[in-house]
């Protein structure tokens, strides 16, 4: 189980003074990826009425998703974390790897408009538990301040 009090505080010491957005956000997928192991962790950002890739660890991915659209488009408009046990299960889920299984997307907020989404993905189905939910939704909170 991994310990997201110390893993938001960890990110949050990341991101104190610091104006790189890139930066940051490439240090936090690094680092949630190194606890977690889990297999593609990164952030799409949002830019008009598309998520663009941001930053992330793992391999190659789509490079923009609609509103709506997919698992992350779809956390977007719901402005809520989506867990996804079995990506198979899921109608309109985006296939960046063959080898997802499980998904979890969590909205970034500013100012309580959705800025973004953290999407983490999993070899294994299933994965991802509300613990792990609001631990990430704690990772993002200390996030937000970059899109201020
Ligand atoms: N599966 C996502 C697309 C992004 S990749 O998983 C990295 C989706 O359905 O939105």
């Amino acid at each position: 189980m991994i310990d997201y009090g110390l893993l938001a505080a960890q990110i949050e010491s990341l991101a104190e003074g610091e104006d790189n957005t890139i930066g940051v956000l490439a240090n936090a997928s690094a680092l949630i990826k190194e606890v977690s192991g889990w297999f593609w962790v990164g952030f799409y950002i949002v830019n008009g009425d598309k998520l663009t890739l941001g930053p992330f660890q793992g391999s190659p991915a789509c490079m923009s998703i609609g509103y709506g659209k997919g698992v992350c488009g779809t956390a977007w408009e719901r402005g809520e974390t989506l867990i996804v046990d079995d990506v198979e299960e899921f109608p309109g889920h985006i296939a960046c790897s063959a080898l997802s299984r499980s998904e979890i997307v969590v909205p970034l907020k500013s100012e309580g408009k959705v800025v973004g989404v953290l999407d983490i993905d999993s070899t294994a189905a299933g994965t991802f538990t509300t613990a792990d939910a609001r631990g990430l939704e704690k990772v993002c909170d200390a996030l937000s301040r970059l899109f201020l």
